[in-house]
């Protein structure tokens, strides 16, 4: 007998709904000629030193699992990163963990802290996944706006206003994805003694660190007295190109590290063995190309920024990541409507900003991590759309 379709997914599955990148990229997927500004991922190849390291592992046969919690070299690796890059000590054995991208990072961090109820403060717009993560684990997620006008940052007093007796942690992702902002070392110390004085944790998705133009990235777990509280989270996917190999970290004190780590254990074993070496590789040699690849973007953003602006559409100078976030507010229409007509009238593939929160709306991300010449003829066509549609 079949089963009742009630029955088939739980209510929390139920309360979310799929990825609104993914929908719209399976409209895409039927069309020819289609310059996508789509997708968040680099248009690089992994650098050659870092997949002939992971090749020369296959060879080898180094094909086995490797411990839970990460390769002991791995660990050891980012623990000398984090050391150099902020003065950090992280212990490898017990305040690393490797997962399998910053995806499991998330999904895990929400599972070992969150009990039924628990509300977690995140931005709006945010990285499609923080809501979900927290609502997959049986938590609420509360948003705070964040606007145009003040920088897409995240502002102490908004957050204050929305601590309850319920709220177990404040979430941030900077520089940010969809809009590119980052934060200061000011605002983001105002959120620390928030944190602070509600005893909250925080989880700071830092997997954009590396890509920042003209301005300092503050990692938030060297503020006064947040290393013990910050579940710090970073990848390799976006500073590396290795979005496909599926590899990230979580650092944080040895009681959360281990709580993520159960979980890790039963559910995944352990990150792929030959993504952990070439990301020791990336760890290791892969600086040269981290900056190359950073100045190709900062290129590639001037371009979109200017030319966003040129045909009509104000935007907010993103300073993080590789996405502009234009304002579409003068067309008249939703950004759904303008991400969909542009794409069957333009075959311009952008995301509408409600796939990021309901503070999305009247604005698109455009992905600029593609090549300057496909940005330039994005350019062209958006502008023919957006004098079409002048109201
Ligand atoms: C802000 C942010 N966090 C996390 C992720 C997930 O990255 P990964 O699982 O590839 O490490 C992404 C991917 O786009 C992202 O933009």
């Amino acid at each position: 007998m079949p089963i009742k379709a009630r029955n088939t997914s739980s209510q929390r599955v139920n309360q979310i709904a799929p990825s609104g990148i993914r929908k719209f990229f399976d409209l895409l997927a039927s069309m020819e000629g289609v310059i996508s500004l789509g997708v968040g991922e680099p248009d690089f190849a992994t650098p050659w030193h870092i997949r002939e390291a992971a090749i020369y592992s296959l060879e080898k046969g180094q094909t086995m699992y490797t411990s839970n919690s990460g390769m002991p070299e791995l660990r050891r690796e980012l623990s000398r990163y984090l050391k150099d890059s902020y003065n950090l000590s992280y212990d490898p054995d017990t305040e690393l963990l490797i997962t399998v991208g910053v995806s499991e990072a998330l999904d895990l961090t929400m599972r070992a802290i969150l009990d039924p109820g628990d509300e977690v403060i995140m931005p709006d717009p945010h990285y499609v996944s923080y809501d979900a993560c927290v609502i997959l684990a049986g938590g609420s997620p509360i948003m705070v706006p964040t606007r145009e006008e003040s920088n897409f940052e995240l502002s102490a007093s908004d957050i204050k206003g929305r601590v309850s007796g319920k709220t177990k942690a404040i979430l941030i992702g900077y520089p940010s994805n969809p809009t590119g902002a980052v934060m200061s070392k000011e605002k983001l110390a105002r959120i620390a003694e928030i944190a602070r004085r509600h005893k909250l944790l925080v989880i700071s998705d830092e997997i954009y660190a590396r890509l920042v133009y003209g301005v300092k990235h503050t990692c938030f777990a060297t503020l006064p007295e947040m290393k013990e509280s910050t579940i710090l989270l970073g990848g390799f996917s976006k500073a590396y190109a290795m979005t496909g190999w599926r590899i990230g970290y979580a650092a944080a004190s040895k009681e959360i590290i281990g709580a993520m780590t159960k979980i890790h254990q039963y559910t995944i074993m352990c990150a792929p063995t030959m993504a952990q070496v070439a990301a020791i590789e990336a760890l290791k040699s892969g600086e040269p190309s981290v900056l190359e690849m950073v100045e190709d973007y900062n290129r590639r953003r001037l371009v979109m920024v200017k030319g966003l602006k040129d045909i009509g559409l104000p935007c907010f100078e993103p300073k993080g990541a590789f996405y502009a976030f234009p304002s579409i507010k003068g067309s008249g229409m939703t950004s759904e409507e303008f991400a969909e007509k542009l794409l069957r009238e333009e075959k311009v593939a952008v995301v509408p900003g409600t796939a990021f929160g309901q503070c999305g709306e009247g604005y698109v991300r455009c992905c600029y991590a593609t090549s300057l010449a496909e940005i330039e003829e994005a350019l062209s066509r958006m502008g023919r759309f957006v004098k079409k549609h002048k109201k």
